[in-house]
C-alpha cells in the first residue's frame, strides 16, 4: 500500500467551525482555536512544513517573514490585504487570496448605519434613555442632521464604495465621488477638493496603500464643511487620527462614524473623548452570514492551491503564472 502524505495547513486564529471541518476533509490542520495573535516567531515555527496558511488581518506578513515561508498560499480572511507584502509573496511564488464580494453589501450596510447613527445621534439617544434622563419631550431634544436629499461624497468607488453610493441614492442623496479613475457608475466624478468641500457626509472606501496613508489629514479636514460627518470603514491609517480628534474637538467638522483605527485596538485618547465620534471596533463585515462566508472562501482558496487549482479570489496572478503555469507546461 502506498501512503500519500496529506498536505498540511496552518490556521492562525479562530474562524467559523464549518470552515475547519471543510479543511479537515482535505488536509492536516494545525489550528490555533483562540483569538490570540501568533508572534512572528510562532507564526514561522508553526508554518514550517505546511503548504498553506489561513490568516487574518492581524497577522503581519512582512518581506522578512515571507522570505522564510515555504507555503504555496496565504489565504487571508479579509477583503483588505495591507497586512501582506504582495510583491514579496509574488517574488517567492506564494499565492495570496482575499475574500471580496461576500462582504460588500454587509460593509456598506454598516457604513450607512454609522452615517445614520452619527447624523441622527442614535448612540447619544440610547445612552440618554438608558440613563433615565428622559423627562419630557422638547422641540430640540437630540436634534441631528437630515440624511435625505443631502450630498454624500465617496472616496474609492470600488465594490464597497458603489454599494454605499446605491444606499445614498436610495435615500435621495446627491452622490459625488473621487477615485484614481472614473468608475462605471451613475454619479458625479469630482476632484478630491470638490468632494471635500461640497459633501455633507464623506465615506472612505479606499484600500490602505502608501498613497492613501493619511489621505484625510488636517488640510482635508479643514476643507470639509463644519457640519460634515466623516465615515471610515476602510482602514484606520487612511485618516490621521490625531488630526481627526482635533477637528472634532475644535469643530472643523460636525461628527464622525469610525470603525477602523490607526493602531487597533488602541484608539487616540482624544478621539475617545469626542462625543461627536460614533465609534465601533472594526465590525464592518460582522454579520454571521458574512463572517461565515469569509471563512469558507478562505479555506476553499487554500484547498484549491493545495490541489493545484487556481484559487477563485487570487490577488497576485503573477505568482500563479510563475509557479503553476510552468508546472503545467
Ligand atoms: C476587514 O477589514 C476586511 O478587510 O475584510
Amino acid at each position: 500500500m502506498i501512503l500519500t502524505m496529506q498536505p498540511s495547513v496552518l490556521v492562525t486564529r479562530r474562524i467559523y467551525p464549518e470552515a475547519i471541518e471543510y479543511l479537515k476533509q482535505h488536509a492536516e490542520v494545525d489550528y490555533n482555536p483562540t483569538d490570540d495573535i501568533l508572534s512572528p516567531a510562532d507564526l514561522l515555527a508553526r508554518a514550517k512544513g505546511k503548504q498553506a496558511i489561513v490568516s487574518q488581518l492581524v497577522d503581519k506578513f512582512t518581506p522578512g517573514v515571507i522570505a522564510q515561508l515555504g507555503v504555496r498560499i496565504i489565504a487571508n480572511v479579509a477583503v483588505g490585504f495591507d497586512n501582506i507584502d504582495i510583491p514579496a509573496a509574488t517574488e517567492r511564488g506564494i499565492l495570496v487570496t482575499n475574500t471580496p464580494d461576500v462582504l460588500t453589501d454587509t460593509t456598506a450596510d454598516f457604513a450607512f448605519a454609522l452615517l445614520m447613527a452619527a447624523a441622527r445621534r442614535i448612540v447619544e439617544a440610547h445612552e440618554f434613555v438608558h440613563a433615565g434622563k428622559w423627562e419630557r419631550w422638547t422641540i430640540d431634544m437630540l436634534v441631528g442632521q437630515d440624511v435625505h436629499h443631502r450630498t454624500l461624497g465617496i472616496f474609492g468607488m470600488g465594490r464597497i464604495g458603489q454599494a454605499m453610493a446605491r444606499r445614498g441614492k436610495g435615500f435621495d442623496m446627491r452622490v459625488i465621488y473621487h477615485d484614481a479613475q472614473p468608475a462605471n457608475f451613475d454619479a458625479e466624478f469630482a476632484s478630491k477638493e470638490k468632494v471635500l468641500r461640497e459633501s455633507d457626509f464623506i465615506s472612505l472606501h479606499v484600500p490602505l496603500t502608501p498613497e492613501t496613508r493619511h489621505y484625510i489629514g488636517e488640510p482635508e479636514l479643514r476643507m470639509m464643511k463644519p457640519t460634515a460627518i466623516l465615515i471610515n470603514t476602510a482602514r484606520g491609517p487612511v485618516v490621521d487620527e490625531a488630526a481627526l480628534a482635533r477637528a472634532l474637538k475644535e469643530g472643523w467638522i460636525g461628527g464622525a462614524g469610525i470603525d477602523v483605527f490607526e493602531r487597533e485596538p488602541a484608539i487616540d485618547p482624544d478621539l475617545l473623548k469626542c462625543r461627536t465620534a460614533t465609534l465601533a471596533p472594526h465590525i464592518g463585515s460582522a454579520s454571521v452570514e458574512t463572517r461565515r462566508g469569509m471563512s469558507m472562501i478562505a479555506v476553499e482558496n487554500a484547498v484549491a492551491a493545495l490541489e493545484g487549482r487556481r484559487p477563485k479570489t487570487l490577488l497576485n496572478p503573477l505568482a500563479w503564472e510563475k509557479v503553476y503555469a510552468r508546472k503545467e507546461a
